[in-house]
């Protein structure tokens, strides 16, 4: 396992091919769950269709200069309406599993809170459309679309957002609890402190320092207090957050140490609390000299068991000072000349997912895992004889399975996986301009066209592996 370092250089690419070339096969446990992953801010468009409220994304993406293509996410791929084509094309890649997420905005109604039957019935048919056809349900509770009447509140930087957080879970397991087994919380609430509350870039823009700490401590209890509703109306719910997870580097040997401490704050940061009721002890440190402290019951209620541990990964991090010293990380491109990078500038590292789950594995006693979300942005396009050639995602799937499946025989308890995305969508900041999905979709006409990688990976699916 690990380190292709029969050369003596540590993550040699020629090492890695060789030893690639001489596996003809690569096959996983039966009954692994394969799937696809969306949100519902990325696809479904009817902003304010049937009743649905507005959400923080709704706001900012009206706000001129956020969205570097000035694209809007109105429409998306118009999911709400054309899930049934959806649906149909899973079914036909033989997909097992399913993740998509429940819009908060689109089943509670801003300002009285009350459900909305309106758009609780559309998740009702999309379990119903998922259950006829075979494919397991796996339902994500936040995937950032926070209601805007709720930020007017405060939004996550309020203890309130919380429990409006768990009777909005609630409403969702009470409807769909009797169909719907596999339950996400919150997904990537690193993501949510790091680009809605310290950079900037994401909803609500914010850049405040002692507001994220705050942030980071509610999602976590966001986590925990929806748990609790979920498996109170559903004892046979399987449930867990999904966390984005990767190895941090640094480019040049000066900022090793740099790398280190980014390294134990971003991926410690939610798995500790959540899988050992602590804040790493570092973290603690800066909480207190902040003078904030948590409240007595919140680290039992974020350590409820889980389930799983649903990760997201897609490449390492490589970091590099900026001007200012320590004020100015920034993420660099590899220091590999040969390495290859996705549309989004992200590296393609496969052994980084291998890394990262051994790490889990080893650090925090083989929780059981699903691979939430994986997969590359490339500039893909429609030719002249209607085919969409994407070579570059399937190389890029293959060699990441490989690493998964590296990870399973070396002991990693992983469950199943899922490729992101199932369509082309909007790409949060970036607007409809990067394409993740297995599925091209023309926003203007929105026709659906299979990319050659979602025929690949339909065999996949049917067949539990790939040749080489
Ligand atoms: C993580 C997020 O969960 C998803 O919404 C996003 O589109 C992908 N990564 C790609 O950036």
């Amino acid at each position: 396992l690990g380190g292709w370092t029969e050369c003596g250089v540590l993550d040699c690419r020629t090492c890695f091919d060789e030893a690639l070339a001489k596996v003809k096969r690569i096959q996983f446990p039966a009954g692994f769950q394969w799937g696809a992953a969306t949100a519902a801010f990325q696809i479904e468009g009817a902003a304010d269709a049937d009743g649905k409220s507005a959400s923080i994304w709704d706001r900012f993406v009206a706000q001129p200069g956020r969205i570097r293509d000035g694209s809007h996410a109105k429409v998306a791929c118009d999911h709400y309406r054309r899930y049934r084509e959806d649906l149909d094309l899973m079914a036909a890649l033989g997909m097992g599993a399913y993740r998509f997420s429940v819009s908060w905005p689109r089943v509670i109604r801003a300002p009285t809170r009350r459900e909305n039957p309106a758009g609780l019935d559309f998740y009702d048919r999309l379990v119903d459309g998922l259950l006829e056809r075979g494919i397991t349900p796996f339902l994500t509770l936040y995937h950032w679309d926070l209601p805007w009447f709720e930020q007017e509140q405060g939004g996550w930087g309020s203890r309130e957002t919380v429990w409006r957080f768990a009777d909005y879970a609630e409403v969702v397991a009470r409807r769909l609890g009797d169909r719907v087994q596999h339950w996400v919380t919150v997904n990537e609430p690193l993501t949510v402190v790091t680009a809605g509350y310290l950079s900037g870039d994401h909803a609500p823009g914010r850049r405040n320092l002692m507001l994220a700490l705050r942030v980071v401590h509610h999602l976590l209890l966001a986590h925990g207090a929806a748990l609790q509703r979920v498996r109170d109306r559903v004892p046979a719910a399987q449930i867990g957050p999904a966390l984005n997870l990767f190895p941090v580097v640094a480019r040049t040997r000066a900022d090793l140490r740099l790398a280190e401490r980014i390294d134990r704050l971003v991926n410690r940061l939610f798995v500790d609390p959540i899988l050992t009721g602590r804040y790493p002890a570092f973290l603690q440190r800066i909480l207190s000299l902040f003078g904030w402290t948590l409240r007595p019951g919140d680290l039992e209620l974020i350590a409820q068991p889980i389930d799983f541990i649903g990760v997201n990964h897609y490449a390492r991090i490589i970091i590099e000072r900026g001007v200012l010293p320590w004020l100015s990380v920034r993420l660099a491109r590899s220091p590999d000349p040969h390495a290859s990078h996705t549309d989004m500038d992200w590296e393609i590292f496969p052994r980084g997912l291998l890394d990262t789950l051994t790490w889990l594995r080893e650090r925090y006693g083989n929780p059981p895992v699903f691979v939430t979300e994986n997969g590359a942005a490339f500039h893909d396009r429609v030719e002249a004889d209607g085919r969409v050639r994407d070579a570059s995602r399937r190389e890029f799937l293959e060699a990441y399975l490989f690493m998964l499946n590296r990870a399973i025989a070396g002991g990693s308890d992983v469950r199943g996986y899922f490729v992101w995305s199932l369509l082309d969508n909007f790409e949060w900041a970036l607007g409809l301009s990067k394409r993740f999905g297995l599925i091209h979709v023309d926003y203007e006409s929105q026709k659906r066209t299979l990319k050659a990688s979602a025929d690949w990976y339909a065999s996949v699916c049917r067949t539990g592996g790939f040749a080489l």
